[in-house]
């Protein structure tokens, strides 16, 4: 079964062909990304304006890279949500409108969901029940995989999503954005143990709060510089020397990392998973793979980096496993919210 996956949540265009779920045939990205990056964040009014401008030929490239034929497309599958209402919007109206036009099943995805899937990708199928790890800049949540339909979420984030948090701290220290990759690359090069940084205590187990770790990364910042400056604050990134900027990377995300994994070893003890599936867009994090590798006794599986970050084959073999039902393609609508 070859299924056309479409991906429009948040920055990025995608369209990918995945046969039988596994078999990855074509994976188009097309990332508005520069356009963001002189404002510090996704701008939603231009992400929209540029998937209507790109989502065309996104998706007739990765036909065409998959040797694929309209007539040999079994089903669409589209992200229905959660993400920005503008570019679900571009998405869903493209994907019910070839539903339509080529007659084929519409298949609505949640992106949450579909990020574990990235590891159905390219190797056989993982044991049930499985654990799942999903960390992005929209999202963190801690996932219990009975089966493909009985999933349940046992935690997740109370207020910034990791990657958020990741995003907002390189702001904070002058990184460029995406801020994932820049305090990963800065950290390498900081000491981790160089700044004590708290942890948020909460009463669920699998719950993760990252906004008062970044003001603490704040008030570090602040002390170091010996100024007092309100977020965000160029004279005070001017004011860090390099070293104090890496030693504050460090610190931050070995702190940020332990938290995730402080959940995933407890909800380990409590649910015995046979695998442990790590997704989402911080999973590219090598830092982060390791500390869950060393913590934790079930294999990891992480997908390949280009899998790690918003992309439209983990919703086409999302749709596959999860065996998605057709929606009314005059009808279905978008779910922004998480
Ligand atoms: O999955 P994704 O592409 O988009 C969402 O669905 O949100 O994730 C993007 C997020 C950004 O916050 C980015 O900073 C973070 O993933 N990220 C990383 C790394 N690479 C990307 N965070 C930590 N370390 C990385 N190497
Ligand atoms: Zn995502």
């Amino acid at each position: 079964m070859k299924i056309l996956g479409i991906e429009t949540s948040c920055d990025e265009t995608a369209a990918a062909v995945v046969e039988d779920g596994q078999r990855m045939l074509s994976n188009v990205v097309s990332s508005s990304l520069d356009l963001h990056v002189a404002y510090g964040g996704v701008v939603p009014e231009i992400a929209a304006r540029s998937h209507i401008e790109v989502i065309i030929p996104v998706i007739e490239q990765a036909l065409t890279d998959a040797k694929t034929s309209w007539d040999e497309v079994d089903a669409i599958a589209v992200t229905q949500g959660p993400g920005l209402i503008g570019s679900l919007l571009v998405g869903v109206l493209t994907a019910r409108t070839l539903a339509i036009t080529k007659d084929k099943p519409l298949l609505p995805v949640n992106h949450v969901l579909a990020h574990a899937y990235a590891n159905f990708i390219g190797q056989s199928p993982p044991p049930f029940p499985a654990l799942g790890l999903i960390v992005s800049g929209g999202h963190s949540q801690v996932m219990l995989y009975k089966s493909h339909k009985d999933y349940n979420i046992l935690g997740q984030t109370r207020d910034d999503a990791a990657g958020e948090a990741f995003d907002k701290v390189a702001k904070i220290l002058g990184l460029p954005y995406p801020g994932g990759p820049s305090i990963d690359k800065a950290a390498k090069r900081g000491d981790p143990s160089a700044i004590k940084l708290p942890k948020a205590k909460l009463d669920s187990p699998y719950d993760f709060s990252f906004s008062g770790l970044k003001t603490a990364v704040l008030r570090a910042a602040q002390e170091l510089a010996g100024k007092d400056f309100t977020f965000p604050s160029y004279e005070l990134q001017g004011a860090l020397t390099k070293e104090q900027k890496h030693d504050l990377a460090a610190s931050f995300q070995k702190t940020a990392i332990e938290t995730l994994a402080d959940a995933m070893v407890k909800a380990e003890a409590e649910y015995q998973p046979k695998t442990i599936l790590l997704a989402g867009g911080v999973a590219a994090n090598q830092a982060l793979r390791q500390e869950l590798e060393r913590r934790l006794s079930a294999p990891l599986l992480c997908p390949d980096i280009k899998l790690c970050t918003d992309n439209a084959a983990m919703i086409a073999a999302a749709a596959y496993f999860m065996k998605i039902s057709p929606a009314d393609p005059y009808k279905l609508t978008v779910i922004p919210s998480p």
